[in-house]
């Protein structure tokens, strides 16, 4: 490809605005899942951007045509600005999702958030079970606490989502869970088998299910689907590790989402930290739009350019972007190779044959998301 055409795919890839924001407000959490998508590294409380600069970083993400933003952790609950951060995201006229797992909620709270402009709540679940549920979160009471904050966003009128997590230490509740969504009034549950970065990729032998689990999940997804169609959409999301296919992670780098840490350091996907040489601009530092359309970390990854084979000649490299760069990474080397994920990775079998041992095998122990085991 000419410099010219090089330049020209690339700014057509970045004048793209992006559709989301995911605002990492904090690495606090009650919780301690062991499949947090957080960094092993978690950012102190000292290092957090103050209540003006997200206020600011909303006003910016709207000026550059963000629509949804998600405000996530850790649990954004810990914040105490989080009704004026809310407030900032109606103003500018951003569709505002809750992600929490809602143990630290009151109902007063909640109304609060609702009268701020609070759009949609999203809540984690462990399990259906209380004691299973309370004993991969780490958390006691926090089921309890998550099914009662489940009923006052419905008896507010706030739309609900439950996220369930699935792993070979949950996945035989599957059904149980879509019961509970619906028993609930939720609009839309996420079952989505645990992706593998950050403390999942760390406890990947106790989270691993095996094959037949994961299709017999897979067609009891199908058939709720067609039972509960018109009253629950129901999201699926398959392991990679028994993929063919790798999924466009993120939607492609650089494509529509930014991620922001509660250092205000601006991210293509939230792992994106694991991979080396890139650099990462900083919100306190450069305006969000030009992060978005020219900062390294950003253009390193963008569009098709800097792939390699088997992707540059794939049919299929303007669908999937190439897969996931930090799987690519962390399973390879190379953060430029394909996705494992891919059928037409040399790593593939390799890749399969991991997650195939792993689920036979007795499940390890849990190491728990806490600042103490990410210091060791
Ligand atoms: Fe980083 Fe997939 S998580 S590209």
């Amino acid at each position: 490809m000419s410099v010219e055409a090089a330049v020209s795919a690339q700014s057509a890839a970045c004048l793209k605005a992006p559709v989301g924001l995911l605002a990492e407000l904090t690495h606090r959490c009650p919780l301690q899942c062991p499949y947090c998508s957080n960094p092993l590294a978690l950012e102190g409380v000292a290092g957090e951007l103050s209540t003006e600069a997200w206020l600011d970083v909303l006003a910016q993400a709207a000026e550059l045509g963000v629509l949804q933003l998600h405000l996530s952790g850790g649990e954004p609950t810990v914040r105490r600005d989080l009704e004026d951060i809310v407030a900032q995201a109606a103003k500018v006229g951003l569709y505002s999702n809750l992600i929490t797992a809602a143990v630290l909620l009151t109902r007063e709270r909640l109304e609060r958030l609702a009268a701020h402009g609070l759009d949609h709540v999203q809540i984690s679940l462990q399990d259906t079970q209380a004691a299973n549920a309370d004993r991969i979160a780490h958390y006691q009471n926090g089921h309890a606490r998550k099914l009662e904050a489940a009923g006052w966003v419905r008896a507010l009128g706030l739309p609900l989502t439950l996220n369930a997590p699935i792993h070979r230490q949950n996945i035989s509740s599957l059904a149980q869970f879509i019961d509970l969504a619906e028993r609930l009034g939720a609009q839309r549950l996420e079952v989505a088998h645990v992706q593998y970065y950050g403390w999942a990729l760390r406890n990947r032998a106790a989270l691993m299910p095996t094959r037949e689990q994961v299709l017999r999940s897979a067609e009891l997804v199908a058939r709720a689907r067609a039972r509960l169609k018109g009253i629950l959409v129901i999201d699926f999301v398959v392991p990679d590790y028994y993929a063919r296919r790798p999924k466009p992670c993120m939607g492609g780098w650089g494509r529509g989402i930014i991620n922001i840490t509660p250092s205000g350091k601006v991210l293509p996907c939230h792992a994106a930290e694991t991979l080396p040489g890139l650099a990462f601009d900083n919100v306190r530092d450069r305006p969000l739009r030009d992060i978005w359309l020219g900062s390294q970390a950003f253009q390193k990854y963008r569009g098709t350019d800097w792939m390699r084979e088997p992707c540059r000649s794939c049919e299929f490299r303007e669908q999937d972007w190439g897969g996931c760069r930090c799987q690519a990474f962390a399973f390879t080397g190379a953060a430029d190779l394909a996705d494992p994920a891919c059928n037409k990775s040399s790593f593939h079998n390799a890749f399969a044959d991991v997650a195939r041992q792993e689920a036979a095998s007795e499940a390890p122990a849990f190491v728990f998301r806490s600042p103490r085991a990410a210091a060791r």
